[in-house]
């Protein structure tokens, strides 16, 4: 991979954690150590960027430690970084309307008009049973990921290489994106899955949830309210504590 890789140019490696009964083990830590140690003596070393956090709103439910709803994404470019398009993937502001209350820019627009710096912690939807992209594989990523970040690392026809390609994600969004793709899979029926995604791509019907904000539930849908039985269950567990 640091062979292939062009001066300046981007690696980006998304992790999460093992996790056996008596601890978890953040992989990332694991994966920084590698490519530090790896490459410190080399011309052009690793170096890392950002660290983002990927977090998402649902998962397995935990009984005995917090439910994991985030992963990591490393980001390291091999010497100096040659290529950040912040303004390709700025993010709507809160309060966009927001002024400067003093000095020289007083009463003006504060915020950017493109929007604001998407920061290092990404709240993207997983793909669940449900999501519009699901398809046979068993962990596959939102487009919308390695899309923020081939929109931010990379120019326009530029190479984009996932040596675990899966179902084919990073190589839809590269070509989503007009970038080049190369990737590999060692499994067939995901090879087969990532085949036809990329082609579906190519042919503009590839189905994909645009990376937009999540939204708050509608606090009146049904799914929203409280149901009575778990209102009741509450209750009684509170009035057992009085
Ligand atoms: C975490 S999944 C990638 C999922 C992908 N990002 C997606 O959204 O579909 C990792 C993939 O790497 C593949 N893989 C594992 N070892 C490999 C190898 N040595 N060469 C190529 N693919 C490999 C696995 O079969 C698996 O599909």
């Amino acid at each position: 991979m640091y062979r292939v890789l062009k001066v300046g140019g981007s690696v980006c490696w998304q992790i999460g954690y093992h996790i056996s009964d008596k601890c978890v083990i953040p992989l990332d830590y694991l994966v920084y150590d590698l490519f530090t140690s790896l490459s410190k003596d080399l011309d052009f070393p690793l170096t890392l960027r950002n660290r983002i956090i990927w977090t998402f709103g649902h998962g397995l439910n935990s009984i005995n430690r917090f439910s994991g709803r985030h992963e990591v994404i490393l980001w390291f470019t091999k010497g100096e970084q040659k290529i950040f398009n912040l303004d390709e993937v700025r993010v709507p502001q809160k309060y966009p309307g927001k002024k400067a209350y003093r000095g020289p820019n007083k009463g003006k627009l504060s915020g950017n008009p493109l929007g604001k710096n998407p920061s290092d912690v990404w709240e993207i939807p997983n793909v669940s049973a449900k999501h519009v992209e699901k398809t046979d594989h068993p962990c596959q990523f939102p487009i919308a990921i390695p899309q923020r970040l081939i929109k931010a690392l990379t120019l326009p026809d530029g190479m984009v290489l996932d040596p675990f390609a899966g179902s084919g994600t990073t190589g839809a969004a590269a070509i989503l994106e007009g970038r080049r793709f190369a990737g590999s899979e060692i499994t067939p029926k995901y090879y087969k899955t990532a085949h036809k995604r990329l082609r579906d791509t190519i042919n503009g019907t590839l189905r994909i949830r645009e990376d937009k904000p999540v939204v708050a539930p509608n606090p009146n849908s049904a799914v929203a309210k409280l149901p009575e039985e778990f209102k009741r269950i509450r209750e009684e567990k509170n009035g057992e504590k009085h």
